[in-house]
Order: structure tokens, then C-alpha cells, then sequence
């Protein structure tokens, strides 16, 4: 059977064009952050996925680039989006003026009703947290302790439920989170990325399910490397290896 011929499975990008997509992914551009195209049609596509009344817990909002793509796919199904960020301080996220910059970026694309910020760290919510959500996305922060603790907020999803995660295969905290908690896992599976985005499912993974990760090794080997060059200041080596960016690749 060729590619054309085989009917979809459930991993695969969907690439084809969606103007509720594009509309979204149009409104998504006008809030900073670090979200790409392709990125944001994994969440687009999950989000769609869902039935009336879903939620999705999002973990890390900053300005709102994300939870716009969510806000816009949950819209239409009386869907919510709980949107968890305790706004931290720092030179990369910025502290409370994020806070009313994601407020204002919510209010602009009218979506009070669908979404609600919980401003806390996921890491103290997560043990006495008891609301239901259908989708999990993990873009809070990237360290190895981080990413382990908040993992375990998928047990919170139903079977075949979706879990998103940035900067995966990119960060060293988040990779040797999934090789640790998911590659030795009973109960997820991993099934396909974009650039860092990654899509895991509630599931029994498969051996083949085990080596699409460790397949990924190759490329977070390659981000790590990209990593080390730029904080070296040697760009022009990193551009010999596709990447043509002053930031880390993710
Ligand atoms: C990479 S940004 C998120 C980007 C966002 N998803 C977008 O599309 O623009 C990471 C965010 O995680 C937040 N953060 C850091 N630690 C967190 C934690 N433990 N729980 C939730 N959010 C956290 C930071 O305040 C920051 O806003």
C-alpha cells in the first residue's frame, strides 16, 4: 500500500489547510513567545480532537502565545482552558508586567470566557489537584525536576489522552526527563514532533513506541551541540549546521 493509499493513523501531521487554523495561528503571531507554525497546529489538532465542554491544562502561558491557539480551538465547544503560570521574575520571562500583558493578550482576542489563569507554580499545584482536563501541555519550566514532577499530571488524563510538550529533544532537562519517566514507562507513548513540540499519548507503549525516542537522539545531540557552540560564540560553525539563529534551536 502506498503512503497515499494508507488511511491516516493516529500520529500523523496533519498538514492539510484548516482557516480556522490559520486564523488562529494569525491572531497566535501577534503575541511574543517562542511557538512556531508547526508547533502550534499540534496543539490546534489535539485541542480540535476533543469533545463539547473539554479542558485543557496548559503549564506555562507566558504572554499568552499558546493559550491563544487553545483559546481559539476550545471557543466553539464551551471549552476551558486552565492556563497555570505563577509569572516568574527574570530577564527571559519577565515578571508581573507578563502577568497584564497575558491578561490584555486574552481580553484582546475575547477569550475571558474560555480561558482561566491559575498564577501558581504547577509543581504546587499538582499534589491536591483534583479538577478533571482531557489535554496536557508542558511548557512550564525545563529542568529535569520540573518536567518529572509535572508529568506526573498526566495521570489526571483519560486513556488516548494527549500530552504536549516544548522543548523537547532541544532541552537537556526536559530529554533526560522523558528518558527517565517515559522510554521506562508502562503508560505513555510517544508518537510524533515538530521541531521541539512533541506529542505523547496516554497509552501501552509498543517496543517500536521505545525506539521512535531513542531515535530522537541523534537530533537532541545535535541541539546540544548548536547549544554549546553559540555559548561559545562560534555562530559561524553553528550556521554550517543549518542553524542560522543567535537562540537556541527548539
Ligand atoms: C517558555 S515560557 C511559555 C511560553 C508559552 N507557552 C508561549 O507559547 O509563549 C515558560 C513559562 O513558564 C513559566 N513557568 C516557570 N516555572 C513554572 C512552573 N513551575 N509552573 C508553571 N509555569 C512555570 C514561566 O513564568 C514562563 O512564563
Amino acid at each position: 500500500m502506498s503512503y497515499a493509499e494508507r488511511p491516516p493513523a493516529p500520529g500523523d501531521v496533519d498538514t492539510s489547510a484548516d482557516p480556522d487554523f490559520e486564523r488562529a495561528w494569525g491572531r497566535a503571531q501577534d503575541v511574543p513567545g517562542w511557538l512556531k507554525r508547526g508547533q502550534a497546529r499540534i496543539l490546534w489538532d489535539e485541542a480540535r480532537a476533543l469533545g463539547p465542554g473539554a479542558t485543557v491544562l496548559e503549564i506555562g502561558s507566558h504572554q499568552g502565545r499558546s493559550t491563544v491557539i487553545l483559546g481559539e480551538a476550545l471557543r466553539d465547544k464551551d471549552g476551558t482552558v486552565l492556563a497555570v503560570d505563577p509569572f516568574v521574575e527574570g530577564k527571559l520571562f519577565g515578571g508581573l508586567s507578563t502577568r497584564e500583558k497575558f491578561e490584555r493578550n486574552m481580553a484582546a482576542n475575547d477569550l475571558g470566557q474560555v480561558v482561566e489563569l491559575v498564577a501558581d507554580y504547577s509543581t504546587s499545584l499538582r499534589p491536591t489537584w483534583d479538577r478533571p482536563f482531557d489535554l496536557l501541555y508542558i511548557d512550564g519550566k525545563h529542568d529535569y525536576w520540573t518536567l518529572s514532577d509535572d508529568l506526573r499530571w498526566s495521570t489526571h488524563l483519560p486513556e488516548g489522552g494527549g500530552i504536549v510538550i516544548h522543548d523537547c529533544f532541544s532541552s537537556i532537562g526536559v530529554t533526560l526527563g522523558i528518558l527517565r519517566h517515559v522510554l521506562l514507562s508502562d503508560r505513555i507513548v510517544y508518537e510524533r514532533r515538530s521541531d521541539s513540540q512533541a506529542l505523547f499519548r496516554v497509552g501501552r507503549p509498543t517496543p517500536a513506541d521505545r525506539l521512535r525516542i531513542l531515535a530522537e537522539m541523534p537530533w537532541w545531540i545535535r541541539n546540544v551541540f548548536l547549544k554549546v557552540l553559540l555559548r561559545l560564540r562560534l555562530r559561524p560553525i553553528a550556521r554550517v549546521l543549518g542553524h542560522d539563529s543567535p537562540y537556541d534551536p527548539y
